[in-house]
């Protein structure tokens, strides 16, 4: 027994050097954790909302002071004394405090941090590493669907951005993400280094052919001047087999191309002369799913186009998934309505999209229920908490999309895994 003594939050700077919210939760019995909340700058409307000063004198207006205020004005009496291992009544507490459906009063980055500082108290306090508590609150999540499956902790299969484009690197290509899927790797440490392997080969091709091959964007991906997406994915592809390694077998390629972005209310603007139509748009992500070995589409059409994703299900070769992110926002019920129109079969899962552990966990049940995959994903903006690389493990998340291997609030959660891999390897998988 260990009971909620005194939270603690402090303002400290993600990736982008803009304000984040850290949190540390301390117990009776002397256990305490702490998270730090990411952010991104690709947001899907239906995501749940950050809160921020908007007092232009500090930091631009992006300021977490009042979100600290709050969080040690309300949030901290309401859950002192509470069982810190009981993270589904906190959580639901958390939600109830804020009243709104879009966490809009106390924020969801206020919420979010709380409740991951105190899963990492709770890990404390049982004396067990974070992801396997994880695993014991995703086996017993309340109100989820039943699951069919033991979902023993396993390594996901890293997506790594190597060129960025989007909001992630303005001024270049449209689409957001061309990233690397180490498929055929026989473990994570193998895949680690072919990844490594390839984003070094492709600054090399990027330079040999006059294209900006050393500045990273947001994430760590290169940010070249490129005609289109589908330059980027040409260069990855030689890059890839200049390494020594055979795209389309070994390594995969799966394009974020986060469209709801560059939507224009009538066409999808992927250049300054490239106007499609979403049945275009449509026919032009099948097109790339069968020019390219593409193993995974994520957001090809826009935020609110439910019926195009669906037909757009249909006409995909089966083994391409599809994945909602800013289609989704890791809500339950936007993923309910993904599953019965069949609008995809993955979810991209981000934390903060929705605001507390057990609903990002309720989530991801409603998806494995229908035989959805789950892709964790870290955000644009990030930090050195590594929580989201746990949570993928401890739920047997199919893929974690976490960025480039360049930038260290990346390479905290590449690092991780291979911690979690040792373990994993010695205690379920030997
Ligand atoms: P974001 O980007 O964190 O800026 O939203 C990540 C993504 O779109 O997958
Ligand atoms: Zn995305």
């Amino acid at each position: 027994m260990s009971r909620i003594r005194q939270l603690i939050a402090r303002e400290v700077l993600d990736s982008r050097g803009k304000p984040t919210l850290e949190v540390e939760v301390h117990c009776t019995s002397g256990h305490w954790g702490r998270a730090i909340v990411p952010s991104g700058a690709s947001t899907g409307g239906g995501e749940a909302r950050e809160l921020r000063d908007q007092n232009p004198q500090w930091y631009e207006g992006q300021g977490v002071q009042r979100a600290r205020e709050l969080l040690h004005r309300e949030i901290a009496p309401a859950v002192k004394n509470m069982e810190v291992t009981d993270q589904f009544a906190i959580d639901k507490l958390l939600v109830e405090l804020d009243g709104t459906p879009e966490k809009g009063r106390l924020g969801a980055n206020t919420v979010l941090g709380v409740s991951l500082a105190v899963a990492h108290a709770a890990a404390q306090v049982q004396g067990c590493p974070l992801f396997v508590h994880l695993h014991r609150l995703w086996l017993s999540v309340p109100e989820a669907p039943e699951l069919s499956d033991p979902w023993p902790p396993k390594i996901p299969l890293p997506q790594t951005n190597m060129i960025s484009g989007g909001l992630h690197a303005p001024g270049r290509m449209a689409v957001q993400d061309v990233l690397a899927v180490p498929q055929a790797a026989p473990d994570y440490p193998t895949a680690l280094e072919w990844l490594v392997r390839i984003h070094r080969q492709l600054g090399r091709l990027l330079v040999q052919r006059g294209l900006e091959g050393h500045l990273v964007a947001d994430e760590g991906g290169y940010g070249p001047q490129l005609k289109d997406h589908r330059q980027a994915i040409e260069l990855l592809y030689q890059a890839i087999h200049q390494s020594g390694l055979r795209p389309g077998e070994d390594v995969l390629v799966a394009v974020d191309v986060a469209s709801s972005h560059f939507w224009n209310g009538t066409h999808y603007r992927l250049g300054p002369q490239w106007l499609l139509t979403p049945e275009e748009m449509i026919q032009h992500a099948v097109e790339l799913a069968q020019l390219y070995p593409i193993s995974s589409l994520e957001d090809p059409l826009h935020e609110e186009a439910w019926s195009d994703w669906a037909r757009l299900r249909r006409q995909l070769p089966p083994q391409v998934d599809l994945i909602g992110d800013d289609l989704l926002c890791t809500q339950a019920p936007r993923v309910q309505k993904g599953v019965e129109l069949q609008a995809a079969n993955a979810v991209l899962v981000k934390m903060n999209q929705v605001g507390t552990l057990s609903e990002t966990l309720r989530t991801m049940r409603i998806a494995r229920a229908a035989g959805w995959k789950c892709i964790v994903s870290a955000r644009s903006g990030e930090t050195e908490d590594t929580t989201m690389a746990d949570l993928a493990v401890a739920t047997a998340a199919e893929g974690i999309k976490i960025g480039s291997v360049t930038r260290s609030e990346r390479l905290a959660k590449y690092n991780q895994l291979l911690r979690l891999w040792e373990q994993v390897q010695r205690h379920w998988n030997p």
